[in-house]
């Protein structure tokens, strides 16, 4: 008997979680299958009830779910202290677990970027950031935390123990960073003329990681591309934080390159 895993959110019908995580489980020949979940935050506890009880092996949960599952699934301590859960994993319980952080930083190790010791610059205060956040002050990034709301930006900044800022002196920070990550929706479909920066702020030897990923080249990347500077995209996020989800549940080594084509494939279309 298949082993069922899914994601849970709403809206949920334009995930591109199942094809990511069944190309996987069919590339690896696991007896596994993947399916998308509509579930309010109302319906939580039960959904993840019924899924335990019915043998799921592992959900992931998106918008609006991952904050609330916090009163539901036993935490582990990086996604208690983010204040929100993307994973959770059925072995022995209901753990939750969150993995974008380390999608964001596996994104740029991908591209052959560490961010240890490096200077980086965090757009946004969100829900995302705070994921980021915690994972790059843990992997000892030199964080600044720039927010449009500056005081979520101080006080986000404040428990990773970075530096907070409004979006004012935006330019001067990028040209006194190593990385910049732009965390907020900007420039996500259909606003797709939106950017937090342009080609005229980059530096050489800077690295730009949208976390955007449609459009798949956003107006930031052709802003980093047009300065010649490096861009990595959002793909490779939502790519790695499902390959560690993937990972969590099964304790195989992901297949990187089979998931990211299958999301690229998909956004094609
Ligand atoms: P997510 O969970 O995807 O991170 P979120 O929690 O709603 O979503 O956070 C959205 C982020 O994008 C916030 O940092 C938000 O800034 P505010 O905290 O000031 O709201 C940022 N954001 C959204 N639209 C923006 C815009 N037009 N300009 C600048 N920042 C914007």
């Amino acid at each position: 008997m298949k082993t069922i895993y899914g994601v849970f959110g709403d809206p949920i019908e334009h995930s591109l979680s199942p094809l990511m995580h069944n190309a996987a489980f069919q590339a690896l020949g696991l007896e596994c299958e993947y399916h998308a979940f509509r579930v309010t935050r109302d319906n939580l506890r039960d959904a993840l009830v019924g899924a335990a009880a019915l043998g799921f092996g592992g959900v992931n949960l998106t918008i609006p779910l991952k904050e609330k599952a916090l009163e539901i699934v036993e935490p582990d301590a990086l996604a208690r202290k983010i204040g929100a859960v993307n994973t959770v994993d059925f072995k022995g319980g209901m753990r939750g677990y969150n993995t974008d952080g380390i999608g964001a930083i596996l994104a740029l190790k991908d591209k052959g970027i560490e961010v240890r010791g490096k200077k980086v610059l965090l757009v946004g205060a969100g829900g995302a950031a705070r994921a980021i956040a915690y994972k790059l002050a843990w992997e000892g990034a030199r964080v600044t935390i720039a927010n449009r709301t500056i005081q979520k930006a101080v006080s986000l900044a404040g428990e990773v123990g970075g530096i907070g800022v409004g979006l004012d002196l935006l330019g001067e920070l990028i040209q006194d960073s190593d990385i910049l990550v732009n965390s907020t929706s900007v420039g996500m479909f259909p606003k797709v003329n939106e950017t937090i920066a342009t080609a005229e702020i980059m530096h050489p030897g800077l690295v730009v990681l949208d976390i955007v990923y449609n459009p798949l080249e956003t107006k930031l990347l052709q802003e980093a591309k047009r300065a010649s500077v490096g861009a990595v995209d959002g793909v490779m996020m939502l790519v790695y934080q499902g390959a560690e989800a993937f990972r969590i549940w099964t304790g195989q080594n992901p297949p990187i390159k089979v998931m990211e084509s299958a999301v690229r494939e998909a956004l094609k279309r």
